[in-house]
């Protein structure tokens, strides 16, 4: 099951698990958009659900019907803007989405993994959460949050045979960030400041999802993959020496 699957990054990593033999659900608040992802895959099933909503999140996986092998905590939204502009209602939908969304959705899924004895939560974090950006609002903070619930997840789960793991994406030229990246000089500068000199691709995120879940990763638990070219370990060279 991919939350936000309808778009960006969850509609690619939909499509990688497909390819790759799971039968996928695509939860998305927007249903229009989930059930055009899933159109295209044989098997797929859309499930409208706002992350937030814990009603609403166990009708949604009563229809799935039964606990997925395999939860990806992918839907997430960001508010520009200076942490003292911002809007209360900017402050708490971030944290709702981002950080709430994942936790609830992982609490929905739980029960079931946890009597299967079998199971793996990923949550798509971000280099924002490692190193914060400014003018993103609350958005590094409920991704730093999420890095950590991933960490309690493992720590709690883990001994019932349910795996946590978090992914967190850089510079990616797909979703939220692509209208950044529509403006050639903008996107001249971020590709050239990654040290693999170019842009991450949802494919990126979505091979690293399936690594993550795979029989090779096994006894990876607790872990945040930064899948980022990079980029955040580069503050030396972007600073001349003189
Ligand atoms: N694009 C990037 O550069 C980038 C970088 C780092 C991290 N991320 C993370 O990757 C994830 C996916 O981002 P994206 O770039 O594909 O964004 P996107 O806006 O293209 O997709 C987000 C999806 O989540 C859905 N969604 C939003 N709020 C929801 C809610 N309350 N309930 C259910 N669904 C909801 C949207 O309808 C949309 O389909 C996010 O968690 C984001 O923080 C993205």
């Amino acid at each position: 099951m991919v939350t936000g699957g309808g778009s960006g990054l969850g509609a690619d990593i939909v499509r990688a698990l497909a390819a790759a033999g799971y039968r996928v659900g695509i939860l998305d608040r927007d249903p229009g958009s989930a059930r055009a992802v899933a159109d295209g895959i044989a098997d797929a099933v859309a499930l409208a659900a706002d992350v937030a909503d814990a009603d609403a999140l166990a009708a949604a996986l009563a229809d799935f019907g039964a606990a997925p092998d395999l939860l990806v905590n992918n839907a997430g939204i960001v508010r520009f803007g200076a942490l003292e502009e911002q809007s209360p209602e900017d402050y708490a939908a971030t944290v709702n989405v981002n950080f709430l969304g994942s936790c609830l959705c992982a609490r929905a899924v739980a029960p079931g993994m946890l009597e299967r004895g079998s199971g793996h939560i990923i949550n798509i974090t971000s280099v924002n959460g490692v190193h914060p950006a400014p003018g993103i609002g609350l958005y590094g903070g409920t991704k730093a949050a999420m890095a950590c619930m991933t960490q309690a997840m493992a720590l709690e789960w883990g001994p019932r045979g349910v795996r946590a793991n978090a992914i967190a994406p850089g510079f990616i030229d797909a979703g939220m960030s692509r209208p950044i990246y529509e403006n050639p000089q903008a996107r001249a500068v971020r590709s050239g400041g990654v040290p693999l000199r170019r842009l991450g691709e949802a494919a990126d995120i979505a091979h690293a999802v399936l690594f993550l879940d795979s029989e090779q990763a096994a006894y990876i638990n607790g872990h945040e993959l930064v899948v980022d070219g990079g980029v955040i370990n580069s503050v030396l060279a972007q600073l001349p020496r003189s």
